[in-house]
């Protein structure tokens, strides 16, 4: 692969505001940017393709009549076990009771019971404050609404099936950034006054994941190049309940339903949850997957069972009609059958370090959503606080760079990707290989239960990959791949670094979860080594 010695070989376009992502934060971030100028949003393959879209459980908001916005903190704080910045969960909570009434307004049709809004119960929450669409595709309807209040805005354009390669950087600060249309292949360098991260999770990551195909850390990875900081990248939620079928992908199995009083069961049939937590089926979301894995390895099963069969087949089939849907299509009629469950990495908790207005620490660029590390969820997200997060702080991010002025500067523009060791520009021999084997790595090595020895396994295997990836990446695949590979790095890393156990992050070897000496925060930084987009190294916060 030839190198690329200078960026005026690219087509170029301008624009106030780059939004890069299309999910809950990007959408709502656009809409808020429009008011200030013209928006550009990239996303790359399918806007429809976020992980908001597959969201199915709901939106946690304190609306219902016995609920206040002081609960709804205390519960968020509580399930990031100490770890949340408190100032971004109480504008989570507060901010999230206008944002939510305001989506309403834009004809967002939440589930409601003789008229009322229907709220559901989810692990962790004191009381019934999820609100729900469909049923079980609330996500769907988010994005419903938000895409349509987009297409209305005139100074809004959208931008599909374009990768966001790296950011580009003049004087220190963020101006845009370089993309591959993934149909020409042609680089397009979209240069902006600033631009808002809204590229979600990272989940590809795992061999085992709810997260769609496209949730391979871009964003978090192209941060990183850029010089921003990563926070506490060690925390990775693993839902308790996708489905576990040789012949299907790990579908999620809504926490909602358990909500609703679906049981947790090992391959005995036994109802063991109370054996871990008092809260039982609706213990935290960490509790309740490490007692899953727990079971598990007991039983020697590679799965427990959820049974939601004596809810009834009408309330059952109406009230998760997707679910429902998805388990007939491989044999499973919930009605009647245990659903075969296990558990599967879902959320990042870390991710690029921003202060309440989104902005991260390279001026110019902002952050918002599941990219983001606002500090609201601690070592733990609180069930169904993801999309209302993408609300409150889409909203937050997209004020913060419309109040942004660049400082203009006679430096030229840069790309972190361009600064890179040209001798190590060689090419995975089987790409798709190495993405197989880095998914288990993960896996089994900076999974739900970590050790010193694992994880210093997975960090040499992790370094070794990224001294042998493509310097300069040409097709999307190999940019995802490279991409994992950094954003895997920061995880290993990080899982080192934190020498006890709390929310998320479990170390078998130092399982003491009570250790007030580590109350502190994981920073991932780019290190200044030979090649300096590649390397990061881990330090307390
Ligand atoms: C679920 O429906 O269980 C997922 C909701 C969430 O991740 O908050």
């Amino acid at each position: 692969m030839p190198m690329r010695s200078s960026l005026t070989s690219f087509a170029s376009c301008d624009t106030d505001f780059l939004v890069i992502g299309g999910g809950i934060a990007g959408l709502r971030a656009a809409l808020e940017l429009a008011r200030h100028g013209q928006v550009l949003v990239v996303t790359k393959g399918d806007p429809a393709e976020s992980n908001t879209f597959y969201a199915q459980g709901g939106i946690a908001v304190a609306l219902n009549d016995d609920d206040h916005v002081d609960l709804h903190f205390t519960d968020t704080v509580k399930a990031g076990h100490q770890l949340c910045y408190e100032p971004a969960a109480k504008i989570l909570v507060e901010e999230g009771l206008a944002r939510v009434q305001e989506l309403i307004e834009w004809g967002a049709r939440f589930d409601t019971i003789d008229g009322q809004l229907a709220f559901t119960n989810e692990g962790a929450h004191s009381r019934r404050r999820i609100l729900r669409a469909g049923g079980d595709a609330t996500g769907g309807e988010m994005v419903r609404v938000l895409l349509g209040q987009v297409r209305r805005e005139p100074t809004i354009q959208w931008l599909g099936s374009h990768f966001s390669v790296d950011l580009l950087i003049r004087s220190g600060q963020c101006r845009g950034a370089l993309v591959l249309d993934e149909r020409s292949r042609a680089f397009l360098l979209i240069t902006a006054r600033a631009v808002v991260l809204a590229t979600g999770g990272a989940g590809q990551v795992y061999a085992r994941t709810t997260n769609p195909s496209g949730a391979t850390g871009d964003g978090m990875a192209m941060a990183l190049r850029a010089g921003a900081i990563l926070q506490d990248m060690e925390f990775v939620q693993f839902h308790p309940t996708a489905l576990y079928l040789p012949s299907s992908p790990p579908f999620l199995i809504s926490e909602t339903l358990r909500g609703e009083g679906g049981i947790l069961r090992n391959r005995s049939g036994e109802r063991f949850m109370s054996r871990y937590d008092p809260d039982g089926e609706l213990a935290s979301r960490d509790v309740v997957a490490r007692a899953i894995w727990s079971e598990m390895l007991r039983t020697k099963s590679p799965h427990v069972y959820l049974d939601v069969t004596h809810l009834g087949a009408t309330f059952v089939k109406k009230r998760f009609p997707s679910i429902y849907a998805t388990c007939l299509r491989f044999d499973i009629d919930i009605t009647e059958e245990w659903i075969p469950v296990a558990p599967s990495a879902h959320y990042m908790m870390g991710g690029v370090k921003t202060g309440l207005d989104g902005e991260t620490t390279v001026p110019g660029l902002f952050a918002a959503g599941e990219v983001a590390c606002t500090g609201v969820h601690g070592a733990n997200r609180l069930a169904s606080n993801s999309l209302l997060e993408g609300l409150v702080f889409g909203v937050r991010a997209a004020r913060a760079a419309a109040a942004f002025v660049p400082q203009e500067g006679q430096a030229s523009l840069s790309l972190p990707l361009l600064e890179c060791d040209p001798r190590r520009s060689h090419m995975f021999s089987d790409r798709e290989k190495v993405r197989r084997s880095l998914r288990r790595l993960m896996w089994t090595k900076v999974g739900l239960v970590r050790s010193e020895e694992a994880l210093q396994r997975a960090c040499a295997q992790l370094a070794q990959w990224e001294q042998t990836s493509p310097t300069f990446p040409v097709t999307r695949d190999e940019m995802e791949l490279s991409n994992l590979i950094q954003v895997g790095r920061c995880i290993a890393e990080a899982a080192l670094w934190r020498r006890n156990s709390i929310g998320a992050h479990f170390r078998k070897d130092f399982p003491s979860t009570d250790d007030p000496s580590w109350n502190h925060h994981s920073r991932s930084v780019r290190t200044m080594a030979s090649s300096p987009n590649r390397s990061s190294s881990v330090q307390a916060g």
